[in-house]
């Protein structure tokens, strides 16, 4: 697996946005909509480092989109996924399907902890720093299935390297980086 990395300086400029957009081929232009906003700036930086990343950047208008809008490239052996945060792209290019997801450090919030973390998890809790990892571990393996909030995420942990989870045995991985937060998840 190869892991790409765009780290943004605190001065960006989320809106000099024109030119890379006109760049992006129709398929790409319809998921990002034409209103500008600093998300789609983090969109944009991700698309472009995937062309960057690709065998060839023509590849980009061959990306589709799953039902639950997980980008892939059909009938190729290339899978990847992108993952954005404030100041940061990264995306994960693989010969199997993979997830990946970056934060910044988030505060632990009651809410959220009760409708994606079993009571392993939350139990493992004891700080901001556990809560961030365990988030980016298991949004890893939501964004491997492709699936959403509603795939019933308490339903299994993510506090080992090695999980199972909807019947499937899938590995995470740190991705080591500065100031972030990130994990991989790959099938078995
Ligand atoms: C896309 C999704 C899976 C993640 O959203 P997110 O955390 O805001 O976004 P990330 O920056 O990690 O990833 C976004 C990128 O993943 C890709 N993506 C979009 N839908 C996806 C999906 N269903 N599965 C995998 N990847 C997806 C796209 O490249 C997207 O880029 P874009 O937003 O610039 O178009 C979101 O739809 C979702 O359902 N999140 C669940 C949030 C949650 O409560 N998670 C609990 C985890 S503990």
């Amino acid at each position: 697996m190869k892991i790409h990395k765009k780290i943004l300086s605190v001065d960006f400029d989320y809106f000099d946005q024109a030119e890379m957009y006109s760049q992006m081929p129709k398929n790409i232009k319809a998921v990002l909509g034409d209103k500008s906003s600093p998300k789609r700036m983090l969109s944009l930086l991700g698309w472009q480092l995937l062309a960057e990343n690709l065998p060839d950047s023509r590849m980009l208008s061959g990306v589709e989109f799953g039902d639950k809008g997980k980008p892939f490239i059909p009938n190729s052996n290339i899978w990847f996924n992108i993952s954005n945060t404030r100041g940061i792209v990264v995306l994960a290019i693989h010969n199997q399907p993979v997830g990946i997801d970056v934060e910044r450090l988030r505060k632990p919030r009651e809410v959220l902890y009760k409708r994606v973390f079993c009571s392993e998890e939350i139990n493992s809790i004891c700080s901001p720093e556990d809560f961030t990892n365990l988030w980016t571990r298991k949004e890893a393996v939501v964004k491997l299935f492709g699936g959403g909030i509603s795939m019933g995420l308490n339903s299994f942990s993510v506090i080992h390297d090695e999980v199972k989870a909807f019947g499937k045995q899938i590995k995470i991985e740190p991705v080591l980086i500065d100031g972030f937060f990130s994990h991989t998840a790959v099938y078995l």
